[in-house]
């Protein structure tokens, strides 16, 4: 069973044709050559396989000591960081599962409504509409086909029309309700026509090669874990010239080992697939992009979460307790705390990212 688990985790290799016994039957050796992450929904199609015929199925621990035990563990860093490393993995798959057997919903209505108040209608993300134009400096956005990816409640993608120019605009998202919400939002300012959305899964994207002018993506992208795979993809849908422009939570090389960070995320609900700059610009080089730029805007995001914490620590947090509960309302102030701490110490560092389809 180890095998089939390990096989799903990045990081390991396995072998086509040697073998090794196992209680009887024959498995194939795992090595682990990497960092080990779980980068996609690893168990929850099977269980609901196991489940249709009967309600007898029983979901298995991940079996996290075992794949450590039958593995040919790296030496370049200690054996327990690997073990961690499982570790983690494991209980990112675990927390797929729900009671219900169905994959955790990251964005419940309490959250977007929490974050919709501090940060305006239908977005998610910090900075609004000045740090869309901010990444958007340069670029001649009027008349483009725009694919936004990670569209949460549409904020944005009203914005790419309606402020910015565009022609279509194409939202894609992982979760049913918000685009619901964002087509909402889209028919309420009038722009359906123009700005429409799609559910999506982890995976290829829907579309067919040079499809659009304009990729973008605001804070959404930390939430994917094969960067490569992603950019490959955005690399793909671009029209030649077409550029792809995202914003993007990243980390230092020393970060996952951060109490700082281990601190905040410990008070986190949502899932993170981060990655160092330097990772993330050879992911860009390695998809083929022209043009790649990776640059570090900790200094910005530091003062404006300064400001967020103080806000939240005022009597607006009140107010947002009075919408979404006391306890999202406290939660939010912890949260903003937390990323404080993992901004100054270095270990945070939000990105913008960019890169063109070569001609
Ligand atoms: C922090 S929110 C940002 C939403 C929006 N870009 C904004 O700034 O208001 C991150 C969004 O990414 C979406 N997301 C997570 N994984 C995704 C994936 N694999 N593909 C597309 N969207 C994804 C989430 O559902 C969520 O809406």
């Amino acid at each position: 069973m180890h095998g089939e688990f390990g096989e799903q985790f990045s990081g390991f290799v396995f072998t086509n044709h040697a073998w090794m016994q196992s209680y009887g039957s024959r498995v194939r050796p795992l090595m682990i050559y990497g960092d080990v992450l779980r980068p996609q929904p690893m168990t929850v199609s099977w269980w609901r396989y196991a489940e249709s015929p009967t309600d007898k199925a029983r979901r298995m621990p991940a079996v996290e000591v075992t794949i450590l035990n039958w593995s040919l563990v790296r030496e370049d860093i200690p054996r327990s960081q690997t073990c961690q490393q499982i570790g983690l993995a494991g209980r990112q798959n675990i927390q797929s599962f729900p009671i219900t057997g169905e994959p955790t919903m990251q964005y419940p209505t309490n959250l977007t409504n929490a974050l919709e108040f501090i940060w305006g209608e239908g977005i998610l993300s910090p900075g609004g509409p000045e740090e869309v134009a901010q990444m958007l400096e340069g670029i001649d956005v009027s008349g483009c086909r725009v694919l936004d990816i990670g569209s949460g409640l549409g904020g944005i993608d009203v914005l790419l029309a309606a402020k910015h120019g565009a022609s279509a605009v194409i939202g894609i998202d992982v979760e049913p309700q918000l685009i619901d919400s964002a087509r909402d939002l889209a028919a309420k300012e009038g722009l359906s026509g123009r700005v429409t959305f799609q559910l999506v899964t982890t995976g290829k994207l829907p579309f067919a090669d040079a499809s659009f002018n304009l990729v973008f993506s605001k804070d959404a992208m930390v939430h994917i874990t094969d960067k490569l795979a992603v950019y490959s993809e955005v690399l793909r849908v671009l029209k030649p010239g077409g550029w792809f422009i995202a914003a993007d939570w990243l980390w230092s090389e020393s970060a996952a080992e951060s109490a700082v960070v281990h601190a905040w995320l410990s008070k986190m609900q949502l899932t993170f697939a981060f990655t160092p700059p330097a990772a993330a610009l050879r992911a860009l080089i390695e998809a083929g992009f022209a043009e790649p730029k990776v640059s570090d805007l900790r200094r910005e995001l530091q003062e404006a979460n300064r400001k967020e914490v103080a806000l939240l620590e005022g009597p607006i947090r009140q107010k947002l307790a009075a919408i979404v509960g006391t306890e999202m309302a406290e939660n939010r102030l912890a949260s903003a705390k937390g990323r404080q701490g993992a901004l100054d110490s270095g270990d945070l560092i939000p990105c913008h990212l960019s890169g063109r389809r070569p001609t």
